[in-house]
């Protein structure tokens, strides 16, 4: 078990902490197959100790054929054989936690793989016991899905796909092979909260779950409003009279185990005050992703909006969390355009706003996504740029043992942005980041303390931070041009995104696309 670490004034360790995502696909690789594996992360581990984080998140490893990559689970409680085995898992929690890291696992609730022995039942008879676990409906009179809605992943396709064996349709909110489970049959509710506790036995001490905001669905399945369409229906399932009680009974369920263990959940839903109501006044989630962050354009407009929201509708019901990347999405640096100065100073916006912070794997080198040929396109969801696997040394193997992987390498693994140069070169971004939690980690004010954003002139989003006597200001510039924020000599430079001026007093000008950490003079 990891070492109790109370956070000062009792709190949770998840709300101070940092949680680094890991895709295990793409992270490290030890039997050289090109597909990275549990005992690669272990191999890595060290890494993660000298980065600082706190928490590592693991996208799925169980069982599945792969269609999703992973989040289409054939068996809940293995690990594929393509990952290692479930040894390689309590080995890998057990040396994180030696290293007091906390270990949290993705749990996918809404569907699984139709190659799980549920749906397989399910759809080999109408009788069978397993046919409730999933959603099915007669076909409408001409013979067409149920219903209007449309499935992620495809053309503006339906959400429904014609059992023609059994003459009815399924749901499925992905792929056609990811059916969605049925949480209105309480066997298959009581059979996922069995999947939670196998792994909460097994140690872990926090669950990702999956398009969360999916698992209650209108009463009689009602079209979706015309005008919303070809939006996917998994982006506005929002039914929180059917989905809140059933996260009631999740929490219980964590809160029921020693040591906090945390439920986050990916509420898919880009509109901060549905996300808020996920944390039910402190009886749902723990921690509720907020994406329209993620979303946010680089100006500083729509980040002070983006803040003022969290501000006002999470921070009232709950603890809020911070993310600019994971594996559904262009890497923010791609989408903030490329320089790594943004990249640099983005990193002060996920790292010091007032929140849990997730990092994904490699945004701590700078790394914007793999140019996939396309021929070498996998993904049905069109991600496979920011799931390019992590260079870990100079070329040619980057330290997979083979120089072809499953996907191709970012751009930046050719240019020393693999991780061993940059750990030897202290200007890199790598040591930026481990710089930023280090500071986090030492001061009271950014790992919990209050929130006040300040005016700090054209184009700057400032905010400071204060516990106690313990105070810091935080200032990111979406300028173009360097800005005079007005902050005074009385402040020093704690952290700079470009590393000049650290240790002395500030100037009180921000340049373009940078950001900085302030103190205040002993
Ligand atoms: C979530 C996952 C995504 C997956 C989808 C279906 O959004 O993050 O990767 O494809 O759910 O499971």
């Amino acid at each position: 078990m990891p070492p109790d670490r109370p956070a000062p004034g009792d709190r949770p360790w998840w709300q101070d902490a940092v949680v680094y995502q890991i895709y295990p696909r793409s992270f490290a690789d030890a039997n050289g197959d090109g597909v990275g594996d549990l005992e690669g992360i272990r191999q890595h581990l060290d890494h993660l100790s000298w980065l600082g984080v706190d928490a590592i998140w693991l996208s799925p490893f169980y069982r599945s054929p792969m269609d999703d990559f992973g989040y289409d689970v054939s068996d809940h409680c293995d690990v594929d054989p393509l990952f290692g085995t479930l040894e390689d898992f309590d080995r890998l929690v057990a040396d994180c936690h030696q290293r007091d890291i906390r270990v949290v696992v993705d749990w996918v609730p809404n569907h699984t793989s139709d190659r799980h022995p549920w749906f397989e039942a399910a759809r080999s008879d109408r009788d069978d016991p397993h046919r409730d676990w999933y959603v099915w409906r007669d076909p409408t009179p001409d013979g067409g899905p149920p219903n209007n809605w449309v499935a992620s992943f495809s053309d503006a396709e339906p959400a429904w796909t014609l059992d023609e064996a059994t003459g009815q349709w399924y749901l499925h909110l992905f792929l056609p092979t990811q059916p969605d489970v049925s949480w209105d049959h309480p066997e298959l509710e009581s059979a996922m909260h069995d999947v939670l506790r196998f792994w909460l036995d097994r140690g872990v001490d926090g669950i990702r779950a999956d398009v969360l905001h999916a698992i209650g669905k209108a009463p009689g399945l009602p079209d979706d409003a015309p005008e919303m369409l070809p939006i996917p229906h998994s982006g506005l399932n929002h039914v929180p009279e059917v989905t809140l009680p059933r996260v009631r009974k999740l929490r219980d369920l964590l809160d029921s185990y020693d040591g906090d263990r945390m439920m986050v959940g990916e509420v898919y839903l880009l509109d901060t005050s549905l996300v808020a109501q996920y944390y039910d006044d402190g009886r749902g989630l723990h921690l509720s992703f907020n994406f329209p962050p993620l979303y946010a354009p680089w100006d500083a407009t729509s980040w002070r909006a983006r803040v003022a929201e969290v501000e006002a509708l999470i921070e009232p019901v709950g603890w809020p969390s911070w993310v600019l990347s994971n594996h559904d999405n262009l890497r923010h640096r791609t989408r903030y355009g490329g320089s790594e100065s943004r990249a640099r100073a983005a990193a002060f916006l996920v790292l010091g706003l007032r929140g849990t912070a997730f990092l994904y794997a490699g945004e701590e080198l700078g790394l914007t996504d793999a140019v996939v040929a396309p021929d070498r396109v996998v993904d049905p969801g069109g991600r496979d740029g920011c799931r390019a696997p992590i260079p870990w040394t100079p070329a040619p193997d980057h330290g997979w043992g083979m120089t072809d992987p499953w996907l191709p390498w970012p751009p930046e693994a050719t240019a020393g942005g693999d991780a061993e140069s940059q750990r030897s070169d202290p200007a890199s971004i790598l040591h930026l980041y481990r710089r930023l939690l280090a500071a986090r980690k030492a001061s009271p004010a950014l790992t919990a303390g209050a929130q006040r954003v300040v005016e700090a002139g054209e184009g700057v989003l400032a905010w400071e931070r204060t516990d106690g006597a313990d105070r810091r200001v935080v200032a990111v510039s979406f300028a173009a041009e360097p800005v005079d924020t007005g902050f005074g000599a009385d402040l020093v430079v704690e952290v700079a995104s470009d590393g000049r001026g650290e240790g002395e007093p500030f100037s009180g000008v921000l340049g373009s696309d940078s950001a900085v950490v302030l103190r205040p003079a002993d």
